[in-house]
């Protein structure tokens, strides 16, 4: 019999292809997503519970209702930006949320769990290819909280025996090779589905957040991962857990090779065929300069191996989608007004 896995924001960008990942390798996903910011008809492997993380005692029925092995848990609040205007929204959503989740588990026994973390726990790094053992120091609370809640699953693991692994992703890019999900935010505010709009005629142009960074040509420099390779790294981590794992480590899941946000833009054009005007902005803060991984552990350790390295190959999965998905809303292009 499949084993179940309780997916919380299952709905989302992330979550939804964790969960076609999950049904691939033979697991059945069980989503616990309350919409404020997935979407339902991203819900497609396995059964939609509707609620809230911080509503424990309904966490606690539907654990009770599926008896799931383990938990992959990423619900949760996900802007940088955001996060510096809104700290509030981001310790009572992730920090609070996470501790939900965690006394859930503790009340029904569930000792596994695979929790959603970020590069942004970092800070500014010291080294051009960042290690997981590199001294964590957020510049932003979105960061912070994220470094908060792995040090509580260490906390946990030690105490009540918890069995958890973090995944530390770097920047989600591209949709389902299939073309049945992909990325959906709103507002949005990343950068690839905004170069995207842009593309499409939708939008008039791309705000550049800076180009005083120190990097080759003034622009922050990120790395990009196939959500499609960061789902399978879920699973991975899932065989891991349930097959002995017993501390709590951290993974950095990117691939080692840094774009600027101009070299990200010339390969959108590329793409697409299509020109993308851009504009000179202020600074974005709590951006660093660039977050490159060294994601090395996660490759030996987990035995993840991202299929999808090519920019190019993200930003066409990227595009497809973001046609479809338009065309399936039956919008048409149009520039809104500035
Ligand atoms: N950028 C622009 N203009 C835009 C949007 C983004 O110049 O309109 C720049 C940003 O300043 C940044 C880069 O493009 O340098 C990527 O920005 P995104 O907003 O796409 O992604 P972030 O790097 O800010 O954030 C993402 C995830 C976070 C994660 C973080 C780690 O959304 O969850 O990566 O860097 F923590």
């Amino acid at each position: 019999m499949s084993e179940t896995v309780l997916v919380t924001g299952g709905a989302g960008y992330i979550g939804s292809h964790t969960c076609k990942e999950l049904n691939k390798a033979g697991y059945f996903p069980v989503v616990y997503d309350h919409l404020s910011t997935g979407y339902a008809e991203f819900v497609k492997w396995g059964p939609l519970e509707i609620g809230d993380i911080l509503d424990t005692e309904r966490l606690i029925q539907v654990i009770i209702k599926y008896t799931p092995a383990a938990i992959i848990h990423l619900a949760g609040s996900a802007y940088v930006g955001e996060s510096v205007i809104h700290p509030s929204l981001y310790y009572r959503n992730n920090v609070q949320g996470t501790l939900s989740v965690l006394q859930a588990m503790k009340s029904t026994g569930i000792r596994n769990i695979v929790l959603s973390s970020s590069c942004a726990v970092y800070g500014i790094p010291s080294e051009p290819f960042i290690k997981e053992s590199h001294p964590q120091v957020p510049v932003n609370p979105y960061g912070r909280t994220k470094s908060i809640i792995e040090h509580m699953l260490h906390d946990f693991a030690y105490a009540y025996g918890i069995k958890a692994v973090s995944l530390r992703y770097f920047n989600a890019a591209g949709a389902d090779p299939d073309g049945e999900i992909g990325e959906q935010h709103d507002p949005e505010t990343h950068l690839i589905p905004l170069l995207l709009d842009v593309a499409a005629g939708r939008r008039s142009h791309l705000d550049i957040y800076g180009d005083d960074y120190p990097s080759e040509d003034g622009t922050c420099v990120r790395d990009y991962v196939h959500v499609s390779d960061l789902a399978n790294a879920h699973v991975k981590a899932m065989d891991k857990i349930l097959n002995g794992g017993s501390y709590a480590p951290c993974y950095n899941l990117g691939n080692g090779q840094g774009y600027s946000v101009l070299q990200i833009v010339r390969a959108a054009e590329r793409v697409t065929r299509k020109k993308i005007a851009v504009r000179l902005a202020p600074r974005r803060i709590g951006d660093p300069p660039r977050l490159v991984c060294d994601s090395s552990l996660a490759q030996s350790e987990l035995e993840w191996i991202p299929q999808y390295c090519s920019l190019e190959v993200m930003l066409e999965h990227a595009w497809k989608w973001h046609q479809k998905r338009y065309s399936l809303l039956g919008i048409s292009a149009q520039v809104p007004p500035e």
